[in-house]
């Protein structure tokens, strides 16, 4: 079960997962409740942007791949870091200019009309 905040920000709960496994199988909701995107998306203690790419939904998490600053929407076409100010795009999580660098992506799949997120357990 899903719930919003003010930020619109969505909170979410466990659906399924073990601690062996360090993943956890995460409910977002149904998929028409999500209209904008990227969406911002907290589950635990971790940030994710709930985006629509070429190959259909994924989270990407806010921890930026170069040092660990926080990716942020700020509104613009790209993504930014707070830490170096490096871009990352908004449907693939690719950073402008630097290749070898993306936004740690994680598989969501659709289970009936619930978008269903692979998480790690944190
Ligand atoms: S930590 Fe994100 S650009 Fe350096």
């Amino acid at each position: 079960m899903a719930s919003q905040n003010r930020k619109g920000t969505v909170s979410l709960r466990q659906v399924s997962g073990s601690a062996r496994s360090k993943k956890v199988r995460i409910d977002l909701g149904e998929e028409a409740t999500f209209t904008r995107f990227p969406a911002p998306v907290k589950v635990g203690d971790a940030s994710y942007f709930l985006v629509r790419g070429r190959d259909g939904y994924k989270l990407l998490s806010t921890v930026c791949p170069h040092q660990g600053g926080e990716v942020m929407d700020e509104g613009d076409n790209l993504f930014v870091c707070d830490g170096h100010g490096w871009q990352y795009h908004k449907t693939e999580g690719t950073c402008e200019g630097k290749p070898d660098f993306r936004m740690k992506a994680f598989l969501v799949t659709l289970n009936g009309n619930h978008l269903i997120a692979l998480v790690p357990d944190e």
